[in-house]
């Protein structure tokens, strides 16, 4: 038995490499694919809770700081996407940086980001869900739009929701593109919206304290706040453009265009969040913020209720894309793990007809749904928060070890001033990492420690490298 750690060959993008899957995706479908999943929950939701509590009007410094850790970390993402390939996103190129303990981890880690992010942003959908069919009179009994933790039996539209996708995803990724592109336009618009309305009517004073709550403390309760441990919130906001990177196998040329597809999307939303976020604590008090709909509710608290129900609206169909895209993100990483031997070979079969992996659809949209109906939105965020970092960070590590130990590995991007650019994506996602609140870090122990325990008793001896096919 030959025990071969690192992958050789780096995956082109043939057809045979797609296992089945349909290479359809263009440049711009891609840039579109990010922009659906990044534009969400945080801007929509979170903004108005971390500048209620936690950094006041500097919620705008907390989205700089957290698009800045993001944007080294993307340059990392978007090198190693055109040159590694794979599946598999952040779970591919630890394949071929660290070896397959490591790459395990991070696949395992990323289940937890894409998995829960699902559920948490179905909850901030049903948040905007049921306000709604309040307003049209048509409101759901309370027990049935609340998580048991806050005194309701299950949020049935956050289940409900995911089960819909479900249906989407197995239809076939083109036809899930197409929505997705839809739902994008209907986003940007709203946002557009907001803007146009909040332009002409900020209140400078409301600016004032701009750091109320300073750069960073614990509280005797041990949740965190300032302006930093904002940023480590608000990075949820983020979340999503390293799903790019899981579309290689349906990317129509993922070396020129998986970067193409990070890095516009990253860098748009980068720019929307820091307006949005600026103008919101511009328009109202920041401590009127912390409502399950912030943008929508300072809109109707200077008089535009029109506009208020407008954007509610695009909200709605805004969250819809996240879901979409971070649903198909998950549904592909266990796809890949399952073509590489790490988890049952049940997983990876593609259905002929909608070449799509129905069964990883159908399971993950049943457990997210149970997951989403059960747990409420704020048990969810930081936990996604803290997985996805830890995959930045080691994806950051990543491209500076295959530097090293792969020089001559075409890379058709290249990220400037390499080591210092990972470096600096390692330092500033490893410092997010640090602000987040300590039941967080013990969450997320639990979980690694439970991928470790699959690794070892099934995954080693099923891996595909491990048996020399690899
Ligand atoms: N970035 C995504 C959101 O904010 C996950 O909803």
């Amino acid at each position: 038995m030959t025990l071969q750690i690192f992958r050789t060959k780096p995956i082109d993008s043939s057809d045979e490499d797609s296992h089945g899957l349909s290479r359809c995706l263009s440049a711009w479908d891609l840039a579109f694919l990010g922009i659906g999943a990044i534009i969400g929950t945080g801007i929509f939701v979170l903004t108005g809770i971390a500048a209620a509590t936690q950094a006041g009007p500097a919620v705008v410094v907390s989205f700089i700081l957290a698009g800045l850790a993001c944007a080294f970390a993307a340059l990392s993402y978007a090198e190693l996407s055109a040159a590694v390939g794979g599946c598999g996103s952040a779970y591919g190129y630890s394949y071929a940086a660290f070896g397959e303990l490591c790459a395990f981890i991070i696949g395992w880690d990323l289940l937890l980001e894409y998995g829960i992010s699902v559920a948490a942003v179905a909850n901030g959908w049903a948040g905007y869900f049921n306000n709604a069919l309040t307003a049209i009179g048509l409101p759901l009994p309370e027990l049935l739009t609340k998580a048991p933790k806050l005194g309701g039996i299950i949020n049935l539209p956050a289940s409900g929701i995911i089960l819909a996708l479900m249906g989407l995803l197995i239809l076939g990724v083109k036809q899930s593109a197409k929505a997705n592109n839809a739902m994008v336009l209907v986003k940007l618009l709203t946002i557009t919206v907001f803007i146009v309305v909040a332009v002409f009517n900020v209140h400078p004073e409301n600016w004032q304290p701009f750091m109320p709550f300073g750069w960073f403390q614990t509280l005797p309760d041990g949740k965190t706040t300032g302006v930093l441990a904002g940023a480590s919130l608000v990075f949820f906001a983020y979340v999503g453009f390293d799903a790019v990177s899981t579309a290689t196998a349906e990317a129509k040329n993922p070396q020129r265009d998986l970067p193409f597809g990070i890095i516009t999307s990253l860098g748009f939303c980068t720019i929307i969040y820091i307006i949005v976020s600026g103008l919101l604590t511009g328009v109202v008090p920041y401590t009127d913020l912390n409502v399950s709909s912030p943008v929508a509710h300072a809109l109707s608290l200077i008089g535009f209720n029109a506009a208020s129900a407008l954007v509610a609206t695009g909200v709605i169909a805004g969250l819809t894309t996240v879901m979409l895209v971070l649903y198909y993100a998950l549904t592909r990483i266990i796809f890949a793990m399952s073509i590489d031997g790490l988890l049952s070979p049940f997983f990876n079969k593609v259905n002929p007809h909608t070449q799509t992996p129905v069964r990883i659809i159908v399971l993950c949209g049943v457990i997210m749904a149970v997951i989403a109906g059960l747990i409420p939105l704020g048990d969810l965020a930081e936990l996604v928060n803290i997985g996805t970092l830890a995959a930045f960070v080691l994806v950051c590590f990543g491209a500076i070890v295959l530097r090293i130990t792969k020089p001559d590995m075409p890379r058709p991007f290249r990220t400037p001033f390499s080591p210092l650019m990972p470096i600096l994506g390692m330092l500033s996602c490893g410092a997010l990492m640090g602000f987040l609140p300590a039941i967080t870090w013990l969450r997320f122990a639990v979980w690694l420690l439970i991928g470790l325990i699959v690794y070892f008793v099934y995954s080693m001896h099923h891996s595909k490298l491990m048996r020399g096919e690899g």
